[in-house]
């Protein structure tokens, strides 16, 4: 899996994704972060890769010619087959809400491309014209599409095989699961009078599956409640529901 990510601050990268997992991932080669500066694709003395808006108005706007220019490069190194499946995607507070599923649907690919965005934004005619996806990571204004880039690289990389030690880990994952996922405790079973509950250190498997299956769903019922619709659950998942008040839609 591939990521090639265009910005005007190449030095925000690899940032966090250099490290722990997928740092090794990166060094195993299971993935590939390439960061492309736009200012290389302008082409006067200064660098000039924003403007004032037409029509006035505060903030410069990211010009498009360099934006488009980026995405031809780093699309006429790609194979052709490749070239055709890539995704270039902007990055925009005015996009589809990044989740899981998107995240699961966008690590069947193997090439992405992340446009991020800085200051007012960029300029209309790449969103009408290059981009195959805008997407946002939730609804709040960053200053810059780089941190929201990460987040979504670094999402969709734990999905890419071997990244995570067991895909199994990733399958049990809070959302996931299609659940929030039942608390988690390590040694020392006591801690300044914190006792980590018997159950877990009975080993009764049994025993505490059902245990880790009822914190998952109460959790999920408290917190998430609106997950619980599309959850698959068991008959004895929802008589433990319905014993905390549940009361399916
Ligand atoms: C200050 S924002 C511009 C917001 C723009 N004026 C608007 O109202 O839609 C600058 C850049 O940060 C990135 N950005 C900000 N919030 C984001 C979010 N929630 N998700 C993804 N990218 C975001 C986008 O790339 C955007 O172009």
């Amino acid at each position: 899996m591939r990521f090639h990510v265009l910005t005007l601050f190449p030095h925000s990268f690899p940032g966090p994704l250099g490290d722990s997992i997928l740092g090794m991932a990166c060094q195993r080669g299971l993935i590939s972060i390439q960061v492309t500066d736009v200012r290389d694709y302008t082409h006067d003395a200064h660098g000039t890769a924003d403007d004032y808006q037409f029509g006035g108005g505060p903030g410069m706007v990211m010009k498009p010619e360099p934006i488009f220019e980026s995405v031809e490069s780093v699309l006429a190194d790609l194979a052709p087959a490749d070239r055709t499946e890539a995704q270039v995607i902007l990055m925009s507070p005015q996009g589809e809400v990044f989740n899981q599923r998107m995240a699961q649907d966008l690590a069947r690919s193997t090439d992405l491309v992340f446009i991020c965005g800085h200051y007012a934004g960029v300029d209309e005619r790449v969103r009408q014209h290059l981009v195959t996806r805008e997407v946002s990571i939730g609804d709040f204004v960053l200053t810059g599409g780089e941190l929201a880039a990460m987040a979504m690289i670094d999402t969709i990389s734990r999905l890419a095989p071997g990244v995570v030690g067991s895909m199994h880990n990733v399958e049990h994952d809070s959302i996931s699961s299609g659940l929030l996922q039942h608390p988690l405790y390590t040694r020392p079973a006591k801690f300044r009078n914190m006792e980590v509950p018997a159950i877990l250190r009975s080993g009764h498997h049994a025993q505490i599956e059902q245990w880790r299956r009822r914190e998952s769903l109460q959790r999920t019922l408290e917190r998430r409640p609106g997950m619980l619709d599309a959850a698959q659950l068991t008959g004895e998942d929802l008589e433990y529901l319905r014993s905390l008040g549940y009361n399916q839609a």
